[in-house]
Order: structure tokens, then C-alpha cells, then sequence
């Protein structure tokens, strides 16, 4: 692993949010207006909800505090955490945490394009490769609050990354880690990670 990866991971993990501990049980009664959307077990139908089955504690409760906050825009999800406590937002994490996430398939024509992206990076222009942070086999680091990305959506992935790159999304810390890693990813480059992606695990 080189410095820059170092120091990003360190930088990450220390800002990141200390949050009360989860009660899963008490979070699956709370989680039930969710489940229209990204599934009764966080396993959505839909490729634009992403999946919440399996994800990390850490980076669901941080999520929802920036959706409730407005640091992080979702249109389909105004009003719904407003009446929600720090308490419920971790209930409701630590269920969907302890769910077990399905997996898809990648698609054949750009499999090879997105491995080499995802495990190899773009070195010659300073973007480090995905694994350092996100894991070799997509599990993220729950820990540090690095996201859980194998077996996602498609379509999802693409659309985060993208929303990084323009500037949509930009609740990613004052490293601004994934923004400056997506101004170095092309359309195509997009795609082919993406769909990588979601057959991983
Ligand atoms: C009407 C559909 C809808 C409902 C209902 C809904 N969500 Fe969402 N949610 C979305 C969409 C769409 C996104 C992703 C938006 C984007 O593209 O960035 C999202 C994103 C999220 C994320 C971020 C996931 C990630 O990987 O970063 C979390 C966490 C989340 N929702 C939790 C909840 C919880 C908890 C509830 C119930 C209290 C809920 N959602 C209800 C549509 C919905
Ligand atoms: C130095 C660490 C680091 C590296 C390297 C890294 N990421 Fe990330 N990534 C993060 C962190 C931290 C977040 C969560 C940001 C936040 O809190 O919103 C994230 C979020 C994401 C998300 C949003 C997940 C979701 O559920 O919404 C996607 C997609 C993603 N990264 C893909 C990638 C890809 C693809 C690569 C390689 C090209 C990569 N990341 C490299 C740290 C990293």
C-alpha cells in the first residue's frame, strides 16, 4: 500500500462519525417504511435503490445523518428521517448490517476492463486502485466506514460515481477522497467498474 493510501485511510477513519451502538431488532420494526424501496431486507428489486442488505453500520448511520441533514440529496427520500432519533437511525443501520447481501453478475463485454480498474487503479495518473479502501472482494471495511460495494447495483454504482465527478455528491469528507478519484474516471471507465461491481463478492 502506498503513502497517499495511508494517510487517506487514516484521515477517513479518524473524522469519521462515533455513533451510539444499534439495537437490530428494534430496527427492523422501525426499518418497515423502507423496505418499499430498498427491500423488506435491504435486498432492493429496483437497480436505482441501492442495497442496505450487509452494508457497514458505520457508513449506513453516517448516510442517513447526511440525508437528514441535507449534506447528501435524495429527492425520493424527503421528509422520511426527520422524525427519526440518532437512536433510530442506528437501530435501523445495525438491522440492515446484519442482513445478508445478494449478489448480481457483470457483464462479460467490460469484466476485464472494470477488474483492472478496480484492483489495478489508474497509477500513471495518481488514482489509486479501489481495493486499498473498498477491500479485494468489495466488502469495504466496516471499521473505518468504508462502504460495502460488492454485489451493488449497477446503475446505482454508476450513478454515485458520476455524482461525484460532477459535483452532486460531496459528503465524502474533507479528503474528498471519491470526488477526486472520480474526476480521473471516463464514462466508459464508469461502467466497466460498475458493472464489475455488482457481480463481486
Ligand atoms: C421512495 C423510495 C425510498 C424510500 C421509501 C427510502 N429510500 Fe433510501 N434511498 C432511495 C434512493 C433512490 C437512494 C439513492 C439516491 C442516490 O442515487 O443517491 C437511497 C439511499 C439511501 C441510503 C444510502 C445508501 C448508500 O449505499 O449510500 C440509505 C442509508 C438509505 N437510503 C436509507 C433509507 C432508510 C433508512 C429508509 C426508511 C426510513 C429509506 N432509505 C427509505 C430511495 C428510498
Ligand atoms: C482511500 C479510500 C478509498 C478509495 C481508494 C476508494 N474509495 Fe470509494 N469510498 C471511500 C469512502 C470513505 C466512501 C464513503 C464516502 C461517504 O462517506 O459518503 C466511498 C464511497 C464509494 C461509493 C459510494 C457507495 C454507496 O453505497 O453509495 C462508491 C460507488 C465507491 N466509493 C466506489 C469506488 C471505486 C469504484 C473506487 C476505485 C476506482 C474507489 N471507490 C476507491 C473510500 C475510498
Amino acid at each position: 500500500m502506498n503513502k497517499l493510501i495511508v494517510s487517506l485511510l487514516l484521515t477517513v477513519g479518524i473524522t469519521g462519525l462515533a455513533h451510539a451502538a444499534g439495537d437490530a431488532k428494534a430496527g427492523q420494526a422501525k426499518a418497515a417504511v423502507c423496505g418499499a424501496c430498498h427491500g423488506p431486507d435491504g435486498n432492493s428489486m429496483a437497480p436505482n435503490f441501492p442495497k442496505l442488505a450487509g452494508q457497514g453500520e458505520r457508513y449506513l448511520t453516517k448516510q442517513m445523518q447526511d440525508i437528514k441533514s441535507g449534506k447528501r440529496t435524495v429527492l425520493e427520500m424527503t421528509g422520511l428521517l426527520t422524525n427519526l432519533s440518532d437512536q433510530d437511525l442506528s437501530d435501523i443501520a445495525a438491522y440492515f448490517s446484519s442482513q445478508s447481501g445478494s449478489v448480481g453478475a457483470a457483464d462479460p463485454k467490460v469484466v476485464a476492463r472494470g477488474e483492472e480498474l478496480f484492483r489495478g487503479g489508474k497509477l500513471d495518473q495518481g488514482m489509486p486502485s479501489c481495493t486499498g479502501c473498498h477491500s479485494p472482494n468489495g466488502a469495504g471495511n466496516a471499521a473505518a466506514g468504508f462502504p460495502h460495494l460488492g454485489g451493488q447495483h449497477a446503475q446505482y454504482v454508476a450513478k454515485q460515481l458520476t455524482d461525484f465527478r460532477e459535483g452532486n455528491r460531496t459528503n465524502d469528507g474533507d479528503t474528498k477522497i471519491m470526488q477526486s478519484i472520480a474526476a480521473k474516471l471516463s464514462n466508459k471507465d464508469i461502467e466497466a467498474v460498475s458493472s464489475y461491481v455488482q457481480g463481486l463478492h
